[in-house]
Order: C-alpha cells, then structure tokens, then sequence
C-alpha cells in the first residue's frame, strides 16, 4: 500500500469507526457465533499475491464482525469496563503511525518526558502525595508482577536475581482472599510459589483484609523460618469490589517491614473524584507501589496500566539490565524500559494527554459520578424485583445479585441474558456461591440503558423460572 491510498482508506476507517460508535446499539453486546465459526471463514493458507484493500475490508465486516465482543457498547455491564473514548482513540492512530519504539529517553524523548508528566497529573488527580514518581505499563498484572519482583529482591537484599531462589529462605507474600488472579501469577513467575501467597480473610462491610489475622501470619511465618517480604492490598476487588484499609494494612507493613503494593486496577479511576476516596484511600500514600488502569474506567484506549512508585530505585534495581547496546550518552535522564520488564514500550502517554485535556478531569468525574448514582438505582430496582437478590451492595458501581435457585440457574441466567444479546452481565464468586456481577462503566452508557437492563433481567428471568 502506498501512502496516498493510506489517506484515502485512513479517511473512510475513520468514517466507518465514527458510524460504528453511533450505532452501537444495534449489535447483540456479546458475540452470537459458536466457537470455530469464524476460523472456518478465514483463508487457512497465506495468499501468495497481493490482495485489493477494498477485498480485505469488506471481510473485515462479513467475517470478522459478527464474531466480535463489543466492549464499547454502551449496555456492555459485564467484566470491568476497557473504555476507548474518542480522543484516546485519535491519539493511538497517531501512536500507530509514528510507531516509537519508547524504551530510552534517547529513543523518544518526547515520549518519555510526556509519560513522567502524565504519571503526575494522575498522581495529582488521585489525590496521592508528592514525591511519588511512576511508569504507564501495558497491564496491572505486569505491574504487580513488577512489585512482586521487587518484593522478593528487596528482601534477599537484591541478590536473589543472581543466586536465584535455592540460595534463601522461603519468601511469603500476604494478602486477602480477594486479590485478582494477577497476584497468584505474579508469584508463579516471580518463582516464590503458591504455597507462599498468604490469603488471609476479610471481614466488614469493605471486604477488607483482616489486619490481626495479617500480623499473626507474619509472626508465625518468621518463627517458622520463613522470609516475610510484602502484602499486595486491594481497592476494589473483581468478584464483589473487595477493599482494604489501605491505613492498617501500611502500618502492619511499615512494623514488618514489609514491601507494600496496592491493586487498584479498577477502582483506582474512581479516586479522581474526592468524595469517591472515603472509607477507600485513606492511607494510600503510605504504600511503595499503586497500579491502577486509566484504560477500564477512565476512558483511555487499551492498553494503559500507571504504576506509582514511592522508591522507583528499588524496582530498577530490580529490572534494571544495561548492556552496550542500550546504552546512551545522556546523563540524569530516565530510560523506562529499566523500570518494566518488557524492553519495547509504546507511546502510552498521548491518549492520556489527549483524553485528560479533551474532557478535563471535571468531564471525566461527571461520567464517573453518573456511573456510581445508575449503579445503585439499578441496585434498588433488582432488590424489588421478585426472584432476585441483592448479594454484596454496591461498591462504587459494582454489586452483584442472584435468582432463585442454585448455581446452575444463576449460569442459566447469565447465558440466557446473553444469548439475548441486549445486555452483556458476567458472573463471580462470592463466599462459595455463584454471584452475577453488574457494573456500570462504560463509557457512553445512559441511565436509559441501565434501567434497560433492569427490565431485560427482569423479563429474561422470569421467562426462565417459567419454563422451570
Ligand atoms: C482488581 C483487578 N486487578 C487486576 C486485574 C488485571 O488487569 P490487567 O488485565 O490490566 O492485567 C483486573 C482485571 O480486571 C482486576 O479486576
């Protein structure tokens, strides 16, 4: 493809992104093709010959399209939201066409230096204290196995990258029965085990982690032989919007000296707003590492995970490899890849800049805050509804319910929903029981399309208890 045609098929992809938008509504939220329907359609073998683009697009739309999720829908109430406002959208085309590599400050400066802003206006916008620098990683998951990392080398005094794990004592990790999967893998990778990921209960309307139950497994762990090393808090956990008190669980860590993380990959864009804070970030400061994902709730295009770093020495000198190749005669400047553990990094901070300056963090709280109000509307109206339960109350947009009967019909529900197409719910855990997950979040929801939703459960529902 030349460049000349580029511009013409740039203009019509641009028409044809802005006319999906808009007609968003039209398509089922969930795909209604079973698996192998779309790898049937695709060509099994490389063609040999250049192909027309007009060919190419056209099955991008017949095959391709029906067998897409549609996560920017606004009645998409499933998961955690991954938002693309426009914007952010308008700045990963112009990502895409400069396409930087971003690893050194030599590399883009322009990438970087916007990068070490944009961390400080979320910083900012999040309320947490000064003196906390940071790095826009792909996912919360890369970011926390990036603290887990740093955990276990902090508590080896930095030698365990070398001698590896057979030279030290057992390491543990603390946190609550809560945590996201993301956790369990970090200490997969990190080579410290899941026997040595500590979950311990919670209790309260929060969900919070038992601080008592915290420091009697540290002390026993330590009277046992083993090598105490961090706690990973969260803000609102996946299942049911678990949090802790982010206060309590600092000061057991500070007496343990205990390296601290803090997931906040969801509810962390809730904080933008200050009310949204209490009871939730109180003693946030206190922690060495925050992960939050501006791309679920706030807006920014996939992908865009900001980790905040009280200490950044201590997870460079975790990750930190230099050999000549990567090396620059700049002195004093920061090269993030040192500070991750990917090497290439795109150019993340430009949806940022665009979107945080496009609506201002004014327009983004009001998106938030109609979110919070829908969610506990929709909320009130399930708990009347015969049939159906409130399980966990909304915390911040997220509650979750259950229909009459057990496990197996609250699955029956969910499908049946989504086989529907109108609505797109997904399920949890809670307490060992099967709960239906519904959040509010994306990004040009109405409360039209919420209280839509209420009467599509509804209807779906008892259509299903009809037919017993
Ligand atoms: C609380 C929480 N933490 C971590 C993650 C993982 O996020 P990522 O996909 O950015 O790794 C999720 C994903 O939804 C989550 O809900």
């Amino acid at each position: 493809m030349q460049w000349d045609e580029f511009a013409l098929w740039g203009k019509k992809i641009v028409d044809w992104s802005s006319a999906y938008h808009r007609n968003l509504r039209r398509w089922p939220v969930r795909a209604q093709t079973l698996p192998g329907d779309i790898a049937k359609k695709i060509q099994p073998i490389p063609p040999e010959n250049a192909e027309d683009f007009q060919h190419i697009m056209e099955d991008f739309e017949s095959i391709l399209m029906p067998g897409m999720t549609h996560w920017q829908h606004p009645r998409f109430f499933a998961y955690f939201p991954a938002n693309a406002a426009p914007p952010s959208v308008l700045a990963e085309m112009l990502v895409s066409t400069l396409a930087a590599q971003c690893m050194l400050w030599q590399t883009s400066p322009a990438a970087t230096e916007l990068e070490q802003v944009m961390v400080d206006w979320l910083r900012q916008a999040l309320g947490i204290d000064d003196g906390f620098a940071g790095v826009i990683q792909d996912s919360a998951s890369a970011a926390t196995l990036s603290a887990v990392l740093t955990m276990r080398e902090r508590a080896t005094g930095f030698t365990s990258n070398r001698t590896g794990l057979g030279a030290h004592k057992a390491i543990r990790i603390y946190c609550s029965d809560q945590v996201h999967s993301s956790i369990d893998r970090a200490c997969w990778i990190a080579g410290i085990g899941q026997d040595n990921l500590i979950k311990l209960p919670t209790h309260g309307p929060r969900h919070a982690l038992d601080v008592d139950a915290l420091k009697t497994a540290v002390a026993a762990d330590r009277k046992s032989g083993y090598l105490p090393a961090g706690v990973i808090a969260v803000t609102g956990g996946t299942s049911v919007g678990a949090s802790d008190d982010l206060g309590a669980v600092a000061a057991v860590a500070r007496e343990e000296n205990l390296y601290t993380h803090l997931d906040a990959a969801w509810a962390g864009s809730a904080m933008i707003c200050p009310e949204f804070r209490v009871g939730f970030w109180e003693g946030v400061s206190g922690f060495d590492s925050i992960v939050f994902n501006p791309h679920k709730w706030l807006g920014a295009q996939f992908d865009c995970s900001v980790q905040f770093l009280r200490e950044p020495k201590l997870q460079l000198d975790t990750l930190r490899i230099q050999p000549e190749y990567l090396t620059t005669s700049q002195e004093g400047v920061t090269n993030f890849s040192e500070w991750t553990i990917p090497l290439g990094r795109r150019f993340r901070a430009l949806k940022l800049w665009f979107l945080i300056r496009s609506y201002g963090l004014e327009g983004l709280r009001l998106r938030l805050r109609n979110h919070v109000t829908w969610a506990h509307e929709i909320c009130d109206l399930i708990r009347d509804t015969p049939g159906l339960t409130i399980v966990t109350e909304p915390v911040l947009s997220l509650f979750s319910f259950r229909c009459d009967g057990d496990d197996a019909q609250q699955q029956r529900l969910v499908d049946a929903i989504n086989d529907d197409g109108r609505i797109y719910l997904t399920q949890g855990a809670w307490q060992g029981c099967k709960v239906i997950r519904f959040q509010v979040g994306q990004f040009d929801t109405t409360r039209e399309d919420v209280l839509m939703a209420h009467q599509v459960i509804e209807e779906i529902c008892s259509s299903l208890s009809q037919r017993g």
